[in-house]
């Protein structure tokens, strides 16, 4: 490869150059005139704590001294720790988003955990400390984005509501409340965040979607404290059961249902995001049958789910076997975690490489788990994801909509979409029996796949890849010394980099990825050309060989980040 030249490097891709926009001068600038950067940063499990104290240990939460040979808590963080986030990492993190990333991204995801954990018998969590933290964020995400006319996704965490992973206290028009967070959350935490279009459904339940890039692209945030079955002792969370309409997972699913029927009937593609990742270890079962059904009859709605809570780096497969009635066929229940999530995933992995030739790409939706900003287990972290927008050119945010590429787009798929059979789930004898009967498993609505979907082949929209950053020796820092943000690693080819308005800008690439002559490099071990549902199937495969060594081992070490499997 030549050294990257990035003008040369633009040329030679055939970038046309474009006059530059007319901007008016001195005007504020709207959203609306920004220019598309096919970019987007995911950031999660942010958790400052206003009670860390540099010195103090970790036995304490990292609140006091204590006698013992604790480990002390960094004055940026405790690495592999207990402890959350002092404020220094956060505001640190922030001032360098801002620096390095305000200018180069479209849209940031962000999935929620904002306050500190329930850990600390000495110091409780009043819920107005709980506020006065989200909104202590909510403001530097507004000031560093929401500002340039970034839009912010939001979505609430466990730990963000109060008594933690209860959703009781979540304003919903089905349940006597004595305390509305949800309406405190609307009206003065994230009321800059939420479309006023989205007010009614958050209201219902903290849940809404956006339109990031308009008639375009869209994000929804899901509020999962009414999946998650740790709430099960909270009557207002009742699991999703068939035939209970006013159960508030029910309520969301039906909402959802509609929101991906309607941005596929306007030929939209969809980020689906949240705070604790749907499995059927998380969630109640039927609320998981649910949440795969969906994902499955919208896989050409949908480009993927974002999701954080469990702070280390991973992708799994929501699958059509899950959904299965037939006993002899039913897999293993995946992710219920009797080791570690890595040795679930490989388990998981290596019964897909044993099906690798017989894999219907049909069957599958992927759900990407983010690693945390709190180095709690791990070092801190965050994702820049990169899409596909060859075609649009030069143009503005508030003139997608009527791009000609993009409407010739919609218009393919939407013919294309008519002639495409129908699917049918399960209807068999099975059925009948009571055990299934009462199942969303046995609800299924005929469905049909598009594997021209973006989210099957790279075309416009399509996730091509991510680079993530971290800290790494984040003990090493204080007052004098300010931390770094470094490439962990990419899941890119090399080759693709060296270019102008590639997936990674080159100012923030490592020297390393910029010399002539690299072709190989740690930091982009998996040469992925995109992040389609085939693409992260093939990947899978991969690394469910267990002669695939190396791979493995890379893939575990950025999962922990280096540390150890907790
Ligand atoms: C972090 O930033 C906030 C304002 O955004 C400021 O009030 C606070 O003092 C800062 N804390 C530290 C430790 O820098
Ligand atoms: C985006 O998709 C188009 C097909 O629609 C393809 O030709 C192009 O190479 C893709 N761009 C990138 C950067 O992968």
């Amino acid at each position: 490869m030549k050294k990257c030249i990035p003008w040369l490097a633009g040329l030679l891709c055939g970038q046309v150059l474009a006059a530059p926009p007319q901007v008016v001068l001195n005007a504020a600038p709207s959203r609306l005139d920004r220019k598309l950067h096919g970019r987007f940063l995911h950031i999660t499990d942010i958790h400052p704590d206003p009670y860390y104290a540099k010195g103090t240990s970790q036995s304490s939460q990292c609140h006091r001294k204590e006698s013992g040979k604790d480990r002390q808590a960094g004055y940026y963080g405790t690495p592999f720790g207990i402890c959350d986030s002092p404020w220094t990492l956060t505001n640190f993190t922030f001032e360098h988003l801002e620096e390095h990333w305000s200018s180069e991204i479209d849209f940031v995801i962000w999935t929620g955990d904002n306050a500190r954990h329930d850990e600390d018998h000495e110091i409780p969590r009043p819920l107005d400390e709980i506020l006065a933290v989200n909104r202590a964020i909510a403001k530097k995400m507004e000031d560093v984005f929401l500002r340039k006319g970034i839009p912010v996704v939001s979505s609430l965490g466990n730990n963000d509501v109060w008594p933690h992973a209860s959703g009781f206290y979540l304003n919903n028009p089905f349940v006597f409340l004595t305390f509305t967070t949800t309406e405190y959350f609307i009206s003065s935490i994230w009321d800059a965040f939420i479309p006023s279009a989205s007010k009614t459904s958050f209201r219902k339940g903290a849940y809404y979607a956006i339109e990031v890039i308009p008639d375009a692209l869209a994000a929804i945030s899901l509020s999962t404290m009414y999946f998650y079955h740790d709430n099960k002792e909270l009557t207002a969370v009742r699991g999703c059961p068939v035939g209970d309409a006013s159960d508030p997972g029910n309520l969301q699913f039906d909402w959802l249902e509609e929101q991906l029927e309607m941005f596929r009937a306007r030929q939209m593609q969809v980020w689906v995001t949240g705070h604790i990742p749907p499995s059927d270890y998380y969630y109640y079962p039927e609320c998981y049958y649910r949440y795969t059904e969906l994902s499955l009859r919208y896989q050409d709605v949908i480009l993927g789910s974002l999701f954080g809570h469990l702070n280390a780096d991973h992708f799994y497969f929501v699958e059509a076997a899950d959904l299965n009635v037939n006993p002899e066929e039913n897999r293993m229940p995946s992710h219920s975690f009797e080791g570690t999530i890595f040795e679930a995933l490989m388990t998981d992995f290596e019964a897909l490489a044993k099906r690798s030739k017989h894999l219907n790409y049909d069957d599958y939706a992927i759900v990407s788990v983010s690693p945390s900003l709190v180095p709690n287990p791990y070092l801190p972290s965050f994702r820049v994801f990169s899409y596909n927008i060859s075609g649009l050119g030069s143009t503005t945010l508030g003139a997608v909509g009527e791009d000609e590429y993009l409407l010739m787009t919609k218009k393919d798929r939407a013919s294309r979409w008519k002639h495409l059979p129908y699917r049918h789930g399960n209807d068999g004898n099975q059925c009948m029996d009571a055990g299934y009967r009462d199942s969303w498993r046995c609800k299924l609505r005929p469905w049909r796949s598009d594997n021209h979907a973006p989210s099957r082949q790279n075309t416009l929209w399509t996730p091509l890849g991510y680079a993530q950053y971290y800290i790494p020796r984040l003990e090493e820092y204080d007052k004098k010394d300010e931390p770094e943000f470094k490439l962990e690693y990419l899941t890119f080819p090399i080759s693709n980099l060296c270019i102008t308005d590639g997936p990674v800008p080159l100012r923030n690439l490592p020297k390393s990825l910029r010399e002539a002559g690299v072709t190989k490099s740690e930091l982009a071990p998996y040469g992925l050309h995109d992040l389609t549902i085939p693409s992260w199937l093939d990947l899978a495969c991969k690394l469910g060989k267990p002669r695939e060594k190396k791979l493995r081992k890379q893939f575990k070490k950025y999962m922990y980040m280096g540390g150890e499997d907790i």
